[in-house]
């Protein structure tokens, strides 16, 4: 099958090209225009289109040359707080640039659609742990909105064209090759901190609370969204409430850290609570994650320690 994966030099989508590379069955080509994607993190077999999706006409060749039949959608402004920021720049990539790919691909015949969406800031605070997809979703920062209304637009696809799609709602997702300095991404941060022998930050009280789901499962369901050729909108989480305090005692234990970790004010607008059910995804594409938290956070801080000892 000829994929074409948006945002396959980043953390989840270069994980997800590597599975389906090593299907040995599909034809793969990325499109990303690096901003924060790593040009080594695409694997050999994809061909590579560096290239801004908000680049309408630069999209359209991309989509001309690869002809896509599947399109995985992961190439997004992430930071929620730029979000709030700039919301026209967030929509400039997450909205308008994803109509720039449906527009072209719609027309070369694309016939499925893999998405990922969020299982935290569509649903803003929530009434129910661990929740489903039927919650009401009240995005507040205009990241979540953009992903309520790109799961819109994938039903008007659906409706007008008859492209299918599974919309996937992540929780937190960590692992290897997650940007230590990036904005989102605690368990990343908290390794990169460990290993540079700084103490990590935690904002307010710690209780916040996260559902956290290893980026190895998350390929997983990806991929079973693909083969099943599910249809809809399915959540890929844990359903386990973490706190951050609980998170950096499991953190420090696999890793050895003993600085205690800085306290700081709480930062405003935070959720303070997430945790989605994946009960639906289970039932329809036969997924549940399999990593437990330790064992997720074992592998990570080792795939930190290790490409920094590489990289000294
Ligand atoms: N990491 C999480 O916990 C999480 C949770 C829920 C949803 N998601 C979603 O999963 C997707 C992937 O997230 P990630 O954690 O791998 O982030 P990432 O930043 O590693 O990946 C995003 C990729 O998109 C590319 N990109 C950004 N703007 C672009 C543009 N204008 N044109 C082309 N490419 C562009 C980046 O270079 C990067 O490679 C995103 O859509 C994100 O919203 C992530």
């Amino acid at each position: 099958m000829r994929i074409l994966v948006s945002g396959g030099a980043g953390f989840i989508g270069s994980h997800t090209v590597d599975a389906l590379v090593a299907r040995g069955c599909h034809e793969v080509s990325v499109l990303d225009d690096l901003s924060s994607g790593k040009r080594e993190q695409v694997n050999g077999a994809a061909r590579f289109h560096r290239v801004d999706l908000r680049e309408a006409g630069a999209v359209a060749a991309a989509i001309e040359r690869e002809r896509p039949e599947v399109i995985f959608h992961f190439a997004a402004q992430m930071d929620v707080r730029r979000s709030v920021a700039d919301p026209a720049f967030d929509a400039g990539v997450n909205l308008v640039g994803f109509l720039n790919l449906m527009e072209s691909a719609r027309r070369v015949g694309l016939r499925r659609v893999v998405f990922s969406s969020t299982g935290g800031a569509i649903y803003g605070e929530q009434e129910q742990f661990p929740c489903d997809e039927s919650h009401r979703c009240r995005p507040v920062s205009p990241y979540g909105v953009a992903k309520l209304a790109t799961e819109s637009y994938l039903f008007f696809y659906r409706t007008e064209y008859g492209i299918d799609y599974a919309a996937l709602r992540y929780a937190n997702v960590y692992g290897p090759r997650q940007d230590p300095h990036g904005e989102a991404g605690v368990v990343a941060i908290f390794c990169g901190r460990i290993l540079e022998g700084r103490a990590a930050t935690i904002f307010g009280d710690g209780e916040q609370t996260r559902d956290y789901i290893y980026v190895g499962d998350v390929v997983r369901a990806n991929l079973a969204a693909l083969e099943t050729e599910a249809s809809g909108i399915f959540n890929v989480g844990t359903g386990i409430e973490t706190s951050v305090n609980a998170l950096w005692a499991q953190l420090a234990e696999v890793s050895g850290a003993n600085a205690p970790p800085v306290r700081a004010a709480r930062r405003a607008g935070e959720q303070m609570r997430s945790a989605i059910s994946s009960a639906l995804a289970a039932a329809k594409i036969g997924w549940r994650p399999e990593v437990t938290l330790r064992d997720g956070l074992a592998r990570t801080f080792r795939y930190f320690a290790e490409h920094e000892a590489s990289s000294a």
